[in-house]
């Protein structure tokens, strides 16, 4: 089941819809990827953790979509520090509490501009307990530096929009990223 809503972040046409990336983020990662990265860190007394692990499931779609068509796209690196959503709420499970996806939204916020590196085929997740995951997806061949503040606000934008169908997605077209929200 899905649901297409329009939420306040969405500034873009529809027609910019990318291909379908939604679904789950954890499925379409695939099992096996290397854990590159498993990190803490505190804000507001509570404990946050972050996770970047390799994707082996979107290496593979993405050969099978022949994107990448030069090697020059592997050294391309992009800065998302903003974004144009197109909010897809999902059935992905119990649903997100929202008292969750605020504390990491509080979070992530506090961090303002600073970023995190999102290698090419990643997915990172940021949790604080189990009611409430933000996950940012990389499914691209790019190289990425995110604001932490981004996830943050798409993530809260997702979750209030989706919480009570079970999470969903914010999907942006160009570059290839997603963020999902889910418990
Ligand atoms: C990250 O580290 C924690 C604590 O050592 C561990 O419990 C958890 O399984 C690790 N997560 C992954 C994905 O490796």
């Amino acid at each position: 089941m899905q649901f297409k809503l329009l939420s306040a972040v969405v500034l873009g046409a529809l027609v910019t819809l990318p291909a379908a990336v939604s679904g789950n983020a954890r499925v379409a990662c695939g099992d096996g990827g290397e854990v590159i990265t498993n990190t803490t860190f505190t804000a507001n007394n509570k404990e946050f953790r972050v996770v970047t692990k390799a994707c082996p499931g979107f290496v593979e779609r993405r050969s099978l979509e022949k994107r990448v068509t030069s090697n020059n796209l592997l050294k391309r690196q992009y800065s998302i520090c903003s974004y144009e959503a197109t909010v897809v709420c999902e059935d992905l499970g119990a649903e997100p509490l929202l008292s969750g996806c605020e504390d990491l939204y509080d979070a992530l916020v506090d961090y303002g501009s600073e970023e995190f590196y999102a290698p090419s085929d990643t997915l990172t997740t940021f949790t604080t307990s189990e009611d409430c995951i933000f996950a940012f997806a990389n499914p691209s061949a790019y190289y990425y530096d995110v604001c932490y503040a981004t996830v943050g606000e798409l993530g809260l934008a997702v979750a209030d929009d989706c919480f009570e169908y079970g999470g969903g997605v914010g999907e942006i077209a160009s570059p290839d990223w997603y963020v999902e929200v889910y418990n």
